[in-house]
């Protein structure tokens, strides 16, 4: 008999998100792991572990955590929304994580600024081929919004405690990053978390977030409906078609 494959999780921040993907689930049943309910079963051919990261980095690491020790999940995916930093990074585009960094990291002067204590690096590394698996499934998944076609772009994702909304506070934040050496293109509040723990654990990590806002002085207003109408959409459609190659 051959071995059974370790699940993948897919960890959505929103419930939008996850509700699709729930209903497709063949064998759903549901397990808590440390007050969170999680459900076991299968997507498109694939043992799949699905779980809500909650909002922000300690509980989306406590949610990785869980999901590795508890159910040995042997990838770990991400899904979410963002608000977008980089240049020609727009609403409803798509931000595949290549790289990702704590922003509100700061042990200085002790340890360079950024950079995690006691790891040696500011940085963590999606996995190139989650990468580029997730990168094909985006481009598979998108449609038009706003009469634009959306992008797929690559690279550093920088998280924080702290939803950003504010133009001067963002200019302040990419500002500093860039006279690091960062150059982000999206913000949110959970991916470096989860990307240090599937490190810590030698799992495979890539995550991708569609762009709700630009973290500006409107992001708040853009997010709920962004999120309502496109992420939601998005998410389901673009781990559809990631599993479905992954059976293949
Ligand atoms: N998630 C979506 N938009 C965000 C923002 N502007 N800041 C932090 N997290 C986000």
């Amino acid at each position: 008999m051959p071995p059974i494959a370790a699940p993948i999780a897919i960890l959505s921040a929103l419930a939008e998100e996850q509700a699709g993907l729930l209903q497709h689930m063949q064998g759903a049943r549901d397990v808590v792991l440390a007050g969170r309910t999680v459900w076991c079963g299968s997507l498109w051919g694939q043992p799949v572990v699905l779980a809500l990261s909650r909002i922000g980095k300690v509980a989306a690491a406590t949610t990785a955590t869980a999901l590795i020790a508890h159910l040995g999940v042997g990838k770990v995916v991400f899904t979410g929304v963002a608000g977008g930093v980089g240049d020609g990074v727009q609403v409803g585009d798509v931000v595949v994580g290549t790289s990702y960094l704590q922003h509100d990291m700061d042990a200085s002067p002790l340890f360079p600024r950024y950079e995690i204590p006691l790891y040696g690096r500011a940085v963590f590394a999606g996995d190139d081929g989650m990468c580029g698996a997730l990168q094909a499934a985006c481009n598979a998944a998108l449609v038009r919004h706003r009469d634009r076609a959306p992008a797929v772009h690559r690279g550093l994702i920088a998280s924080g405690d702290r939803f950003v909304n504010g133009a001067t506070e963002v200019a302040a934040l990419v500002g500093r990053l860039k006279a690091a050496g960062h150059t982000p293109l999206a913000v949110e509040m959970e991916g470096a978390a989860v990307a240090q723990v599937c490190a810590d654990y030698g799992v495979p990590f890539a995550a991708v977030r569609t762009i709700s806002d630009r973290a500006d002085d409107t992001a708040h207003m853009d997010f709920s409906t962004f999120v309502q109408d496109v992420a939601s959409v998005y998410a389901q459609r673009i781990v559809e078609n990631l599993l479905k190659t992954l059976s293949k």
